[in-house]
């Protein structure tokens, strides 16, 4: 078992300036995207975080040669001697997102064996709306255990492609197998976060036929090849929400100036109905108030309230003056961070286990205790609060802190923060 953890002590009010790195979650399916190009392709504002680190383990197997700066965050990719088609189970099993290259693969090589992604603690995770859209464009997908085999015949068809959910991972893996299939293929009721859009422009850039819209739709209309790209990632709007709410918790001012407020609009909103003062003249500042007050969040797809966010909320609520409702609908298991809110003293029921909705009663103080983190976004939840907390508070499964963040804990410090990354 391994002893790294982080280690958080009760902290002044954080106070300074500081920029985000790139989207973790906009990258990964655009690194992905990069297999439908042959040749030397460049994304800045890369973060290195080990999700990022393993999606370049993935490339690299499939063939790619790959160079990443992390003091510079410029990452390059030739892909032109990519020839394998093939996803390990090993490789499947570090991360989840390796399912994003299924799309890429088989719009490069009319196939793809990929082994199916374990689920997680915060939900089973399936893929059938991505396997759905495959078969829709003309893909035939056996299973043997835990191993696809897709074969896709290039035939041209007009194609329209409903998602009973909205699915970030599939609209992007359908679009992504799409974009070489000569005809045109429509995706109803497409996922819009910005790191979807962010996909969308770098495909454009490649040469791809997208418009997006009316409504949620995507209509792509296939051409014969994609030329490689050069492309800025956009900030991580993910890592704002948890700065921002670092703020929130210790009482502190803090600005952020690439933070783009308009990805943001109801985290922004749910954060000025607690009483803090948000001005988005230039990136976002926040100055926040002493006395939160208790709100209700009901995380939803995009422009809804982040699920990525509602961990972190759900922290910062649990000292608001008040009785806040948190109802999270896009995972079946996002609320385990709340046993260890509780440990550190925060009042929160959870009605049944099957429920997706916590009451949390706000308190005066939370006492740092030995917690463990079971998600990425559990883990800034939890790094939050011990901000916050009396004496000190020791986070274990400090990996997943380090699949989602480039050294946010050297951020935080930087602001004020006493947190350290203990290896
Ligand atoms: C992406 O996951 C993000 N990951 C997640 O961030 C994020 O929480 C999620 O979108 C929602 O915004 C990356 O982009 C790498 P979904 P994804 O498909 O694509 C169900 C983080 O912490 N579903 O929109 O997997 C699914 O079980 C991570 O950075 C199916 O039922 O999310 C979930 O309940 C966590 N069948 C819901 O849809 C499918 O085929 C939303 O999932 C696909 C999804």
């Amino acid at each position: 078992m391994s002893n790294k953890h982080l280690l958080i002590k009760k902290s002044p009010p954080l106070n300074g300036t500081v920029h985000l790195a790139g989207a973790k979650n906009a990258v990964l399916t655009i690194m992905a995207s990069l297999i439908l190009t042959n040749g030397r392709s460049i994304l800045r504002n890369v973060p290195d975080s080990n999700d990022i680190r393993q999606m370049i383990q993935l490339l690299t197997n499939l063939g790619a040669t790959v160079t990443f700066s992390p003091e510079s965050n410029i990452l390059e990719v030739n892909t032109s001697s990519i020839t394998n088609f093939q996803v390990s189970p090993e490789i499947m099993n570090k991360m989840r997102a390796s399912i994003l290259v299924m799309g890429p693969l088989l719009a490069r090589f009319g196939q793809a064996e990929v082994a199916l992604p374990g689920g997680c603690l915060i939900g089973t995770r399936p893929i059938d709306f991505h396997l759905k859209g495959f078969t829709k464009l003309g893909a035939i997908i056996g299973q043997t255990g835990h191993s696809l085999h897709a074969t896709l015949q290039k035939t041209s068809q007009e194609n329209r492609v409903i998602l009973e959910y909205p699915s970030v991972g599939a609209t992007e893996n359908i679009m992504m197998c799409a974009v070489l299939m000569l005809g045109t293929t429509t995706i109803v009721n497409a996922a819009f976060e910005p790191e979807v859009l962010d996909l969308v422009s770098v495909l454009k850039k490649m040469g791809a036929k997208i418009t997006c819209g009316p409504g949620l739709t995507i209509q792509i209309t296939g051409v014969h090849s994609l030329r490689p790209v050069v492309h800025d990632i956009i900030p991580d709007r993910l890592e704002a929400g948890s700065l921002l709410l670092a703020a929130a918790i210790t009482g502190g001012q803090i600005h952020i100036p690439n933070a783009q407020p308009d990805t943001m609009d109801i985290f922004l909103e749910k954060l000025a109905q607690m009483g803090h003062e948000i001005d988005c003249s230039h990136g976002i500042y926040i100055k926040a108030t002493t006395s939160p007050l208790a709100i209700n969040v009901k995380t939803a797809p995009y422009p809804g309230f982040p699920t990525d966010l509602q961990a972190p909320m759900m922290a910062a609520l649990t000292l608001a003056n008040g009785v806040s409702e948190i109802e999270e609908t896009v995972f079946e298991n996002r609320l385990i961070h709340v046993q260890e809110l509780k440990k550190m003293g925060a009042q929160i029921d959870v009605a049944g286990t099957s429920s997706r909705k916590a009451i949390v009663r706000g308190v005066k103080t939370l006492c740092g205790c030995e917690v463990v983190a079971s998600d990425i976004r559990a883990s800034c939840a939890l790094a939050l609060a011990g901000l916050a907390a009396t004496g000190q508070t020791k986070m274990t499964g400090v990996h997943h802190w380090k699949r989602g963040y480039d050294q946010l804990e050297q951020k935080l410090g930087l602001l004020g923060g006493n947190i350290s990354l203990i290896a």
